[in-house]
């Protein structure tokens, strides 16, 4: 199994994935890893692994796609016209031209991620939420879902940006973390693996991330290792589309 790795920092997710290929845990190895960040810790573990790496900075939020910098002879119109699909006509005019802004950005990503080869996205830290047009783009073709992420929490408890941080603060007895297919929505699509940590009393915010961390570790080289052989697939229950493993 091909792996495409996006970041945006430190990278301790990736690290863990990057010993588990090497060490022959899991029949899978990392075409590229992507960072919207530069100089971040992450791009260097992937340098010393001699994986190759770009960075694709999304830039400041624009009012204009057109005034976006970083998209060289890319078809603005395709771009814009999907939004429309998704967002209804006028989106840009109206409420969300970040959304268009954000799809220009993807589409410059995209052209980063085609110069190579891979069968799998993993985001490993990756602190953006994709729009439908580059996860459309990305599936097309495919039975299976080809974007997996990391989540720290016990989704569909906490998703957001800081699900240690929520576990704690809600006083929350176990906590854990959960890798899943990427859909349209924030921490939502069908849930791949998750582990879970008991909290104690006394426990820190800091304890908590510790011991989901550790186990984040663990369950993301196992997620891709059940992809790598063939082990999930889909299915429905009620409305739900979920994941079976075999
Ligand atoms: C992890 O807690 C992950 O669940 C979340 O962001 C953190 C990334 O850590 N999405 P790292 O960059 O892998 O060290």
């Amino acid at each position: 199994l091909k792996i495409g790795a996006l970041i945006s920092g430190g990278g301790t997710n990736l690290q863990a994935i990057i010993d588990a290929c090497e060490a022959g845990e899991i029949n899978a190895e990392i075409a590229f890893v992507g960072s919207d960040h530069p100089g971040v810790k992450g791009l260097d573990r992937a340098a010393k692994h001699g994986i190759p790496s770009f960075v694709m900075e999304y830039g400041p939020i624009l009012k204009n796609p057109e005034d976006y910098p970083a998209a060289p002879g890319l078809d603005l119109d395709d771009v814009i016209s999907k939004q429309h699909l998704f967002y209804g006509e006028g989106a840009l005019e109206r409420a969300e031209p970040y959304c268009a802004v954000r799809a220009v950005a993807e589409a410059q990503l995209l052209k980063e991620m085609d110069k190579f080869e891979y069968d799998v996205l993993v985001l490993a830290g990756f602190m953006r939420i994709f729009t439908p047009y580059i996860i459309d783009k990305i599936n097309k073709g495919h039975d299976l879902p080809r974007i997996m992420n990391i989540h720290p929490a016990l989704l569909p408890a906490f998703p957001g940006v800081d699900g240690y941080g929520d576990t704690f603060k809600y006083g929350c007895k176990v906590g854990g973390c959960t890798v899943h297919f990427v859909d349209y929505g924030e921490d939502s699509g069908p849930i791949i693996g998750q582990k879970a940590y008991t909290i104690d009393p006394g426990d820190t915010e800091e304890d908590i991330r510790k011991k989901g961390l550790e186990l984040e570790w663990r369950l993301y080289p196992e997620c891709i290792g059940l992809y790598a052989d063939g082990r999930l697939s889909l299915t429905k229950r009620g409305r739900r589309t979920v994941v079976e493993v075999s």
